[in-house]
């Protein structure tokens, strides 16, 4: 969001309440934003709120004698990169649906025009509903979803839940934080639009008795990474992961699913269950090894001289996947974590689970945090990915698997 220019459109609804809010993580993720609001929405929060936290004068008039031409309903949107209308009302909807323009906010949306290489294209809209379940449901609000969406309005939620008239449902606007990161997501490049994702992530579970078990220390961070990026990108996805402590990536979205497993072999089953995708990627730290047969009942300190545990070995799911490749599909994207010689062992784990990419890192010095440094190895080289936080570098991979896609 670093230095995009955003119009933020409030309507008068009591989820404007949270349009301070809004306004502040869109800051502090680098944006500038201009406020501009309806009438009904000052009587849910006051303009003198809204010029606090954007820093820029609030516009409710059309007549508004600050703009110098007099013509706010053109100016506002011509250096934006978008106008988001948060929230935005049944009627504010049903009112661009039609063409309608009474007021400054919805004149904006019917003028709204950017300029783009010494030409006017027209600047993106994108609103967040916010009203009753009732008037959700209605079907002249279906009809101006229906008519907003063919005229390339995009719509982010509504979500279901609580509402403010003590009634639960569809309706409930975004969280701000969703609607930020929906934001981040538009302005993405859309490399993937129409791709089916499969990803697994985090760390496998091996069970020794009901309450011990062997794990590794993957928190999933690269793996859900991946998968928000994939959606930014426009894909749908899978996420098959074992036990982390993650919320699910862009969930509000609908373009996620999400299956939990603890074992290897759990995690295996939900794979061989995935049909019909076009990338895998393979980022979870799968256990080479389950205890043969773990023990139905808690083992007691005092019931054997010393433990030993007999393994077995568990399938390798990479291989397993890449082994039934046609035609390139799925493309299969491997992750190694090492403790040494990085570049050689992941030149090898490329040969011998026949993969066209793999992404490989030191381990332990990544474990858990947020940021990461990467070696992207394919059979013709090598491109070291300079460190960065976890999500940048998920893009970098993404863009990179477009590539070899086309
Ligand atoms: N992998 C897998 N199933 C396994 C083991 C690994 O799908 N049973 C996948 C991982 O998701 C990763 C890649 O294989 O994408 C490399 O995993 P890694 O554990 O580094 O490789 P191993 O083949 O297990 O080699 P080693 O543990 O000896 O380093």
């Amino acid at each position: 969001m670093k230095n995009k220019k955003i119009v933020l459109g409030i309507s008068g609804g009591i989820a404007a309440y949270k349009s301070p809010e809004l306004v502040r993580l869109l800051i502090k993720a680098g944006a500038e934003v201009q406020v501009v609001m309806t009438q009904a929405a000052t009587k849910f929060v006051t303009e003198t709120t809204m010029q606090a936290v954007s820093g820029n004068p609030v516009f409710v008039s059309q007549w508004d004698p600050r703009v110098s031409n007099g013509m706010a309903h053109i100016e506002l949107s011509r250096n934006a990169d978008a106008i988001l209308i948060a929230p935005v009302s049944a009627d504010m909807m049903a009112k661009h649906s039609l063409g309608l323009a009474d007021d400054l906010l919805s004149t904006l949306c019917l003028a709204r025009g950017t300029e783009s290489g010494g030409m006017i294209v027209d600047c993106p809209l994108l609103m967040a509903p916010a009203m009753n379940l009732q008037m959700w449901n209605h079907p002249a609000t279906k009809r101006s979803v229906e008519r907003l969406q063919r005229d390339g309005v995009h719509l982010l939620g509504p979500a279901s839940g609580d509402q403010a008239c003590g009634e639960v449902g569809m309706g409930r606007m975004l969280e701000p934080v969703e609607i930020i990161e929906s934001l981040i997501a538009f302005f993405q490049k859309k490399l993937l639009q129409g791709k089916k994702v499969l990803i697994t992530a985090g760390p496998t579970f091996e069970p020794i008795d009901p309450v011990r078990g062997i794990t590794n220390r993957s928190s999933g961070k690269m793996g859900f990474a991946i998968a928000r990026a994939a959606i930014e990108s426009g894909a749908e996805v899978h996420l098959i992961t074992g036990p982390v402590a993650l919320d699910t990536p862009l969930a509000h979205t609908g373009k996620i699913q999400r299956t939990d497993v603890e074992t290897a072999e759990q995690m295996l089953n939900a794979v061989l269950a995935a049909k019909d995708y076009d990338i895998f990627f393979s980022v979870a730290a799968v256990a080479d090894w389950k205890i043969k047969s773990p023990n139905l009942q808690k083992i007691k300190k005092n019931s054997s001289n010393g433990l030993s545990i007999e393994f077995e070995e568990n399938a390798d799911i990479l291989f397993t996947i890449a082994s039934r490749v046609k035609n390139n599909k799925p493309f299969c994207v491997g992750f190694a974590a090492e403790t040494e010689n990085i570049e050689e062992y992941g030149k090898t784990k490329l040969k011998q689970k026949k993969i066209p990419m793999l992404i490989a890192n030191h381990g332990p010095s990544t474990f858990g945090s947020d940021e990461n440094q990467l070696i992207l190895i394919e059979a013709n080289g090598s491109l070291k990915l300079a460190r960065s936080d976890k999500l940048s570098l998920a893009r970098e991979i993404i863009a990179k698997v477009s590539e070899r896609l086309v």
